[in-house]
């Protein structure tokens, strides 16, 4: 979830990279850093100015030392590969190439020894710096005279999604852009050209876009832009003129960064899963983190709302697909019970931004009482991290909305690939099983890309219900934390009173509160426990609850007891939660929209609590 921006024309482009960095600083903020060829009598010479830190932290430098060039390239990074350091600031210059870049090599360990093996020498622990190696060693191969096919080459050997932008000293009048599942936009000028992640970084230059596509690479010079795909051919395709007012640009025309969030969660997981799952070999692989499988007599999961929830998930996962037994904590109460854990214990927290000060506490407290402690989390390099063995990252990009949605679905994600992971080590979980449940666990990102198209039925339904005083939501088994997360995410942005509660609770207590005026909504795919959940279901009826379901798609019973039924596509229960949020997130956002509350920002909340 980098920040892209280049430009090639007539006037001097590090202000203009500036500019157009500080409009993308919202994608990440870790480090940035500018390449901008300089070309006088003596020929052209790159200069690199990068740094760690916010981008304020480059302008100082480049006040005191400012490139001065006509083709450039910034950049402003969200940590993947690498934690956010000097050394590792894009861009990466490998002899006479320089690259930007956002996105994650999938094959980069495969390419970096080989690139070793050739003598190659590495400055950075990025996958981005592998890029740059190739291509000016295809350059290099090629005489140094044609920088697109040299990008070209480099590309044929690369696996995974990359935007980026390269510049060469044998090529001072040009830009190369590529994009394979990251975002890439041409923006055209009269005698100059632009290249950004994101539109908001250069609609105050021009409307005129052209939006790359997937595998293709664009030539981008001032007087022209030529578009090929990877074997080559050209390809022609008009501009598009950009109506968006600049604020509604760094939304992506989406009207709140919540709504947005939802929709971006298909690409969040399939980046969270991204060369990390071998349908061949039944396993997933976790980076270098090593869960010390054989000594680990038990887990506990410690996190904070939205992440607990995906921790209670876990569980579920974790002990069916392992058999290691799991507790889940609140990390606010875990550190006050005087924890048992020790040596032979793994400590799992779970936190999106690394930085919830009793996720830390309860880190710190483990690790010093000897148990092994890994940690799930969204920003690279932030203290959890930092205090913990060793962390596995979710990919979901930076998540501004306060209210948790691509983030909890990451999370989920990454807890299903340490389950199939643990399951293969422990022999709970079979091969056939674990390649069965891999190939279903790749279809999430369409499904979850199909139930975001349901959103105008649940439109429809939020402001028929969206007057309710309370609403109660309802699951069982590994949807009973999405019933959680569904109450937690309508109270934080709409301000309505809302209870979770494991649906074969209801009879024990708050089916008193069950009447004409009270939505309840229910978690109902099909599985097992649908019949039980039906019964449940019954209950409220006959008490004249409204009844919204979340239901599978094909099933011809629910609508005789559901006023309201949302059907999802169907997928094996494991992977459930993965999909039956979406329509509660959504549902969500729908009420407080109506309600006309601040969504982005709601009232008394903020987006990471580092107090305890
Ligand atoms: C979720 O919508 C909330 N914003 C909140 O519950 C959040 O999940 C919690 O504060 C934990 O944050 P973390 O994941 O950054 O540690």
């Amino acid at each position: 979830m980098c920040g892209i921006i280049g430009y090639v024309g007539e006037k001097e482009c590090t202000p203009i990279l500036i500019e157009g960095l500080r409009k993308l600083e919202y994608r990440g903020y870790d480090s940035a850093g500018v390449a901008v060829l300089e070309t006088d009598s003596q020929g052209t010479r790159t200069q690199v100015i990068r740094c760690r830190g916010k981008l304020s932290n480059l302008e100082n430098l480049l006040r005191k030392d400012q490139p001065s060039g006509l083709v450039g390239i910034g950049h402003t990074r969200w940590a993947t590969h690498g934690r956010p350091s000097d050394e590792n600031a894009h861009p990466h210059k490998a002899g006479q190439v320089s690259v930007i870049h956002n996105g994650i090599i999938e094959n980069h360990l495969s390419l970096r020894n080989q690139l070793r093996a050739d003598g190659r020498v590495f400055s950075s622990e990025t996958d981005t710096e592998i890029i740059a190696h190739l291509i000016d060693e295809e350059l290099k191969k090629s005489g140094g005279d044609n920088l697109r096919e040299a990008v070209r080459r480099a590309l044929k050997q690369v696996r995974g999604a990359y935007a980026i932008c390269v510049l060469a000293e044998s090529a001072p009048d040009q830009i190369i852009a590529a994009k394979n599942a990251s975002p890439l936009v041409l923006g055209l000028g009269d005698g100059e050209n632009f290249i950004a992640s994101d539109v908001p970084a250069i609609l105050a230059h021009t409307r005129k876009m052209l939006f790359l596509e997937e595998g293709e690479i664009a030539d981008v010079r001032k007087t022209g832009i030529e578009v090929c795909d990877l074997e080559g051919k050209r390809i022609e395709r008009a501009p598009k003129e950009i109506t968006w007012s600049a604020v509604s640009a760094e939304k992506e025309g989406y009207k709140h960064f919540m709504f947005k969030e939802i929709h971006e969660q298909a690409r969040a997981v399939t980046d969270t899963l991204r060369g990390r799952l071998s349908v061949e070999s039944a396993d997933a692989f976790l980076d270098d983190v090593d869960l010390a499988v054989a000594d680990t007599k038990k887990i506990t999961i410690v996190a904070c709302g939205t992440s607990w929830h995906a921790g209670l998930v876990g569980k579920f996962l974790i002990e069916q697909l392992s058999r290691i037994p799991v507790e889940v904590d609140l990390a606010s109460e875990y550190r006050y019970r005087e924890p048992i854990i020790g040596k032979g214990d793994l400590l799992l927290s779970i936190s999106q931004s690394g930085e919830t000060a009793d996720t830390l506490a309860a880190v710190k407290e483990a690790r010093q009482k000897g148990a092994r402690t890994i940690c799930i989390a969204n920003v690279v390099d932030s203290s959890i991290p930092r205090a913990s063995h060793a962390s596995l990252y979710t990919h979901a990009g930076p998540e501004i909305g306060v209210a948790s949605t691509k983030a909890f679905t990451t999370q989920l994600a990454a807890l299903t690939l340490v389950a199939i992971h643990l399951g293969r080590r422990t022999g709970h979980l079979s091969e056939a099983k674990a390649s069965e449940l891999i190939k279903e666990l790749l279809l999430i990102p369409s499904k979850m890309s199909d139930i975001v198209g349901l959103a105008p039925q649940i439109q429809v339904i939020a402001r028929r219900y969206g007057q309710a005083r309370d609403f109660l939501f309802l699951g069982r088994g590994n949807n009973y934390p999405i019933a959680l997360e569904g109450a937690l995410k309508l109270k934080e942005i709409s301000y309505i009173h809302a209870e979770g509660y494991p649906s074969g609770e209801m009879k024990h207590g708050p089916i008193a509160l069950i009447d004409v005026h009270m939505p309840v909504v229910v978690l109902a795919p099909k599985g097992p426990g649908y019949d039980k959940v039906m019964s449940n279901l019954a209950e409220v009826k006959a008490r004249e609850g409204k009844i919204i379901a979340v239901a599978t798609r094909g099933d011809k019973d629910i609508g005789t007891v559901a006023d309201e039924a949302i059907l999802i596509p169907d997928a094996p229960s494991f992977l459930q939660p993965l999909l039956t949020v979406l329509p509660l997130q959504l549902l969500a956002y729908y009420v407080a929209d109506f309600k006309g509350t601040d969504i982005d920002q709601p009232r008394n909340l903020a987006k990471s609590v580092t107090v305890e």
